[in-house]
């Protein structure tokens, strides 16, 4: 179908947590929307009304959007055609091989290859390596013989909004647009000119990097603190003490706190540069130092407790970031993984994520141990260490790389906790993984 014959203004194929916001936005700004998603369920949940996940504001988004009737859902790739703008939401996870799988984008793009035509706009949401951009332009070319950038347009405008802030962030956050050949830019900057953000244009390759090395800078400068973590473990230095005197009326920059750091976007996105780096290693090393923080608590507890075979162990968090239900790609799940191999009887709670866990009092009870997995502001609540106090067993220890309660202790036990709370600086629940 060409656009000629279109008759909705922008379809959005992928409504995961990128796409269905972005979706239900261009919706509420009277945009006509084509949603398209091939998972059932989630269809489902959104021609029903009910959000699939947590996002600020949404929920009452979606509300007002399906009484407008501006949104139209489907399964078929090939129905995003019927609107002029095609925006790929699409996951774009990473390879073993530190390799972008681009299996869903070639999948959509061979789905549009039949229908595309003059006055398209495709437009590349989803994180992707450099050169994807021109790679999607290239495969149009060769297979269709389209002209790219003057009958049909193909431009990378990469999502930088973090979770829980999209509506937050879709208006004032910097658009920036990579657009293939002359005009390709001009027709991303137009749809996305319905927000109120500003538009920065730039070239494909440049947008491409921007993105990722935006990640890449967040997951090194948590990798820091998580190093600094494990040398002072090395020195019996206390890692909290340490930050503070680096950052105290320091004019020169400051270094973050330890925690888990991992989930979708970090834990991945320094692969699409490693892939073609010329210094490799260097990134790897910052994803093992962060990969390597379960493990690192895990034997802290050992050397302190001995074996955790047949010991209550209590995993408060299953999330990868405060305050959020996303477990993708979560650290925690890590931790788990490894407390089961040392034949630790392991109970999670958390009270956000979708998957079932035991409340918080069932966690705790008779537990040895106790790990702060995420520091969800429920963990950072006082009332939750006085809830450890109680439950678990005798004066049980407790891991919290986030210092919740202020006791600034990696390792300490229930009591020392509980008189020391409130003795650091507070915590930083706005540097999030
Ligand atoms: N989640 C974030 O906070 C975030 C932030 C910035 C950038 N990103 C990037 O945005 C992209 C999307 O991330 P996400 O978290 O929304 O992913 P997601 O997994 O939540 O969403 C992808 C959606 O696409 C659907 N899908 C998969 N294959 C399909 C196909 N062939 N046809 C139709 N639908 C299909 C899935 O059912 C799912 O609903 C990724 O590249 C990610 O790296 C994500």
């Amino acid at each position: 179908m060409s656009a000629q014959q279109t008759n909705a203004d922008v379809a959005v194929v992928g409504l995961g947590r990128v796409g269905l916001p972005l979706a239900l936005s261009f919706a509420d700004r009277g945009l006509k929307v084509i949603g398209v998603d091939n998972d059932p369920l989630r269809l489902d949940a959104v021609a029903q009304g009910r959000m699939p996940f947590q996002e600020t504001g949404a929920q009452e988004l979606l509300d007002r959007v399906r009484s407008n009737g501006a949104l139209t859902l489907t399964a078929g790739v090939g129905m995003a055609a019927a609107a002029r703008s095609i925006v790929i939401t699409l996951g774009t996870p990473s390879f073993s091989h530190i390799e972008i799988d681009m299996r869903d984008i070639r999948s959509a793009l061979d789905d549009l290859l039949p229908v595309l035509g003059a006055g398209h706009s495709l437009v590349l949401r989803s994180t992707i390596a450099p050169g994807t951009t021109e790679f999607v332009a290239g495969y149009l070319a060769k297979h269709r013989g389209l002209r790219i950038g003057e009958e049909v347009f193909v431009s990378h405008a990469p999502e930088r909004i973090a979770a829980g802030r999209f509506l937050a962030e879709i208006d004032t956050l910097p658009c920036i647009i990579g657009g293939v050949g002359p005009r390709s830019g001009e027709a991303a900057a137009e749809l996305f000119g319905v927000f109120d953000a500003p538009i920065v244009q730039t070239t494909p390759v440049q947008a491409e990097l921007a993105k990722i090395w935006a990640n890449i800078l967040r997951y090194t400068n948590f990798a820091l603190p998580n190093l600094l973590m494990m040398d002072c473990e090395r020195y019996d230095a206390n890692v909290f003490e340490v930050i503070d005197l680096i950052n105290r009326d320091y004019p020169r920059g400051g270094i973050a706190r330890p925690g888990f750091t991992a989930g979708t976007c970090l834990r991945k996105d320094f692969a699409f540069s490693e892939e073609r780096s010329n210094a490799p290693g260097m990134l790897l090393a910052v994803s093992r130092v962060n990969e390597s923080v379960p493990l690192f608590l895990l034997e802290g507890a050992k050397r302190r407790l001995g074996s955790l075979a047949d010991r209550r162990v209590a995993v408060l968090g299953l999330a990868f970031k405060a305050d959020t239900d996303d477990e993708r790609d979560s650290l925690a799940h890590k931790l788990i993984r490894l407390l089961e191999r040392e034949l630790a009887d392991v109970v999670v709670h958390d009270p956000h994520v979708a998957t079932p866990t035991a409340g918080l009092g069932e966690a705790l009870d008779g537990a040895e141990l106790v790990v702060v997995a995420a520091n969800h502001a429920e963990f950072r609540d006082p009332a939750t260490l006085a809830a450890i106090a109680e439950r678990a067993a005798g004066d049980c220890l407790v891991v919290d790389p986030w210092d919740c309660w202020g006791a600034a202790l990696l390792f300490g036990y229930a009591s020392e906790l509980r008189e020391l709370a409130g003795a650091s600086p507070p915590t930083q629940p706005g540097a999030p993984r």
